[in-house]
């Protein structure tokens, strides 16, 4: 008997938030959220990488925290409030947070960015006075392949002032 014999698929009705909406499914017990995201609500802006907890590119905010969507099954997801890049822009403005990734070039490639801009996100939720450590230690499962990190921070701490001082902020 292979794997798929021995662990016969099942499938669960799940009840969510998707960036302010809500969401009814029945979905595999074996899908991640990820791939639940990606592939039957079509959010395509959560990226996959590793697709094992090490990249960080699949981060979303899940009730307030950032989290691997990789590694997160989507029957996990039931009842909670998950927030995905395309929950940021209000009605086609972008977030300070994208507007500040912008301005400071904060990208190169892109794949790691909505992960980065999830992780910013959540801590200055949480703490919207980071200091440069803070900023570190938020995006410390994200990783940039393309050498962008000097300016994701520049990006993250400006954007930071700027919603501190009530410029667009969220
Ligand atoms: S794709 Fe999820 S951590 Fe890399
Ligand atoms: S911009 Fe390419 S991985 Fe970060």
């Amino acid at each position: 008997m292979g794997p798929t014999e021995d662990f016969p698929e099942t499938r669960k009705h799940v009840v969510l938030t998707v960036n302010g909406e809500g969401v009814e499914a029945d979905v595999s017990h074996r899908t991640t959220l990820a791939e639940f995201l990606r592939e039957e609500l079509d959010l395509t802006g959560t990226k996959v990488g590793c697709n094992r907890g090490e990249c960080g590119s699949c981060t979303v905010i899940i009730d307030g925290m950032a989290v691997y969507s990789c590694t997160m099954l989507a029957v996990e997801a039931h009842g909670k409030e998950v927030l995905t890049i395309e929950g940021l822009a209000d009605q086609g403005k972008l977030h300070p947070l994208q507007e500040a990734f912008v301005e400071h070039d904060a990208l190169q490639c892109g794949y790691c960015t909505p992960g980065m801009i999830l992780s910013v996100k959540a801590l200055l939720d949480k703490n919207p006075h980071p200091t440069e450590l803070d900023v570190r230690t938020a995006i410390d499962g994200n990783l940039c392949r393309c050498g962008s990190i000097p300016n994701i921070i520049e990006a993250a701490l400006d954007a930071s002032r700027k919603m501190a001082q009530g410029k667009g902020a969220e």
